[in-house]
């Protein structure tokens, strides 16, 4: 089997070694169903996302960056050895700061969905009778993460709130909001409780490209401040430039961008 495996682009960043790493996948497939026709989306990938690094993951629509990202953050599984791929199957992996997402139970997969990563989608998926601050609140009180416990949890969210931009806007409806606003409300509360890893699936795919780039911003900012380590999936090249290191997804396998 000949496994592209990801490569760095030109920025100064190699690909992180196991022990650094806070995400390492391998021989990772994925096929759909529609109905009895299998879909094949992702045909063996191997991945490494060091500590602290902002990986962007490019491809073009349709390629397969949604489904790899919630691989990673566990809202979904790769396939086993019994989804057609025989023996291949076998060795797929996914370990994420020091559990193997792909062999953890259902009970297991939900802690580790509260705690280790925050999701931030394309469409924000805000609920919309709540306010703005409340958006971000349901999901602190639900897990009530950052070692705060559930005390701390309003300060924190509007705490962030402020740090977006949107201290005036907390009793918002969502509906209120542009979309860049919205994004923003999306991040902090998918920051509430300080997980590890943030995941974003086209932040600013929905968005202009001057707010794109104040999303883009608020992103890295919380990289600057924090040191935590972001995958982010794009299909534009110019917010991939923004990551440390960018890999691309062609054909269901990683490529170095540039050369494919
Ligand atoms: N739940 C699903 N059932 C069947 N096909 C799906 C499903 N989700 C995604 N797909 C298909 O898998 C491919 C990759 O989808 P996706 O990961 O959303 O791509 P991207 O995010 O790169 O646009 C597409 O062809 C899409 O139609
Ligand atoms: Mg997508």
């Amino acid at each position: 089997m000949t496994t592209a495996s990801p490569t760095h682009a030109a920025g100064p960043a190699p690909e992180p070694d196991a022990a650094r790493a806070a995400i390492v996948c391998t021989g990772i497939r994925k096929t759909y169903h529609l109905g009895r026709v299998p879909v094949p989306v992702l045909h063996g990938i191997d991945l490494s996302v060091g500590r602290g690094e902002v990986l962007a993951i490019l491809g073009s629509s349709g390629s397969g960056k949604s489904t790899l990202l919630h691989l990673l953050g566990g809202l979904d599984r790769p396939d086993g050895p019994s989804a057609g791929g025989g023996r291949e199957n076998a060795r797929a992996s996914i370990d994420v700061l020091g559990t193997r997402i792909t062999e953890a139970g259902t009970a297991e997969l939900d802690r580790f969905r509260a705690r280790t990563v925050g999701f931030v989608f394309q469409f924000y998926h805000l609920l919309p009778e709540l306010s703005v601050l409340q958006n971000v609140l349901v999901a602190g009180m639900i897990r009530h993460g950052a070692g705060i416990g559930r005390a701390g949890v309003p300060e924190r969210a509007r705490g962030l709130l402020e740090a977006f931009g949107l201290g005036h806007r907390l009793r918002h409806r969502p509906v209120e909001l542009s979309g860049g606003e919205r994004q923003r409300v999306a991040i902090a509360r998918a920051l509430i409780n300080d997980p590890p890893i943030l995941l974003a699936d086209e932040p600013t795919g929905n968005l202009d490209r001057k707010t794109g780039e104040t999303i883009l911003d608020a992103l890295m900012e919380h990289r600057a401040s924090t040191g935590r380590t972001m995958v982010i999936v794009t299909h534009d090249r110019l917010v991939a430039q923004r990551a440390d290191r960018v890999v691309e997804i062609v054909d269901g396998r990683l490529a170095t961008p540039g050369t494919v």
